[in-house]
């Protein structure tokens, strides 16, 4: 008889954003505001548009045609990556292009020993800590990120670490690190050996040129650091589906492998490079063009970010450089809030708890809503 993965037993009933789709399903004829996932909402830009009709077309005749993309992705779009985002700091051989982070999240696990022990923010991505136990690997330290602490936990008594997730700008909590908070990170992975995962896919939200878009700003960071990067929430690309993944080439393991050599041969063996389409998409999005109506929408978003920002009543946490809002519900249960906004109000929230026990008391809102919901919400996210 086939053995289950055992560890598939420490999982959730269903995965966050399955259990608030579940929940909103019980109003099939509302029209509900939609505060939750984080999915953009604004269109693509016109020269993406052209880029995928154009990519589609070239799929559809025979002389233009082509299969199989290269795993490692298109040498143009990694040279623009490390042009554009990376400013040259990055070479296009340590990018790797895929279908996006959360991918990338669960094959990069393949990359570390099932006895690593991982230290993760509390509260976080709930995707960190499911990719983790699938991959056999249980020994998980949280660490707690409260407006207390100025969402800045206190390092100096971890024990050996192997293994850190960080985010910034924070899903969910909004918190963005600056360069102090990510040098002490970075500190503690040189002495540890360990290796940092660091997701920046929120990074275009950073509009503060002081703080830091990516963990490479940070002197040292190539020899400790993977990064990964997205196109979703930078150029709508939710549904398009690219993103990608930094290995420096100065990153080793304890015996002095080479991490960006394994990682090549895990992406070889388990991927077949992103699709055709999305990456043409992705060149046309990193255009001087593209950018500049990313930028647009990023600004758009921000706006409806402020607007949350200023009306609650509520502590309300982020929301500055970060498209997410963390609401302080004073001591009331975040799943209760969340039932009583959707069934009274329609409004979709998505509860703090589903990121982690910390998040238990608090309330993210996302500002990659249309601005007519967040309008409509507002007046009733005022009397929280
Ligand atoms: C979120 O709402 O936390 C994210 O958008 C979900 C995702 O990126 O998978």
């Amino acid at each position: 008889m086939a053995r289950r993965n055992h560890t598939l037993a420490q999982l959730k009933e269903s995965y966050l954003f399955e259990e608030i789709a579940k929940r909103k399903a019980r109003f099939p004829q509302d029209q509900l505001l939609n505060l939750g996932i984080g999915d953009t909402t604004q269109p693509l830009s016109a020269p993406v548009i052209s880029a995928l009709q154009e990519a589609a077309a070239k799929l559809g005749c025979a002389t233009t045609y082509t299969g199989y993309e290269n795993a490692f992705g298109r040498t143009l779009l990694r040279e623009a990556i490390s042009q554009k985002i990376y400013h040259g700091k990055i070479s296009p051989e340590e990018i790797f292009i895929s279908d996006g982070s959360k991918c990338d999240l669960a094959r990069l696990q393949q990359l570390f020993h099932p006895e690593c022990m991982v230290a993760m923010q509390d509260p976080s991505y709930p995707a960190y800590v499911g990719a983790t136990k699938i991959s056999g690997k249980e020994r998980i330290i949280f660490l707690s990120c409260t407006p207390e602490n100025q969402f800045a936990p206190d390092l100096s008594e971890l024990p050996q670490i192997d293994l850190f997730y960080l985010c910034s700008p924070n899903n969910p909590t909004g918190h963005v690190m600056d360069h102090e908070e990510l040098k002490s990170y970075i500190s503690i992975a040189q002495k540890n050996g360990a290796i940092i995962v660091f997701d920046s896919a929120y990074a275009s939200f950073i509009g503060d040129p002081s703080l830091p878009r990516s963990i490479y700003e940070i002197e040292g960071s190539k020899g400790v650091a993977l990064e990964m990067g997205s196109f979703s929430k930078m150029s709508g690309f939710t549904g398009v589906r690219l993103g990608w993944l930094v290995v420096p080439k100065e990153l080793y393991f304890q015996d002095g492998t080479s991490v960006r050599e394994d990682w090549m041969k895990i992406s070889a063996t388990c991927f077949n490079g992103a699709s055709n389409l999305a990456q043409a998409g992705g060149l046309a999005a990193l255009s001087e063009e593209g950018m500049k109506t990313s930028r647009n929408i990023t600004e758009y978003y921000m706006e409806n970010a402020h607007l949350l920002k200023r009306s609650l009543h509520l502590p309300t946490y982020g929301g500055k450089n970060a498209p997410y809002l963390w609401v302080d519900l004073g001591g009331k249960s975040s799943w209760e809030v969340f039932e009583q906004l959707l069934c009274d109000y329609k409004i979709v929230t998505t509860p703090g708890v589903g990121f982690g026990a910390q998040g238990e008391g608090f309330l993210r809102l996302s500002a990659f809503a249309q601005r007519e919901h967040v309008e409509q919400a507002l007046h009733y996210l005022q009397r929280l």
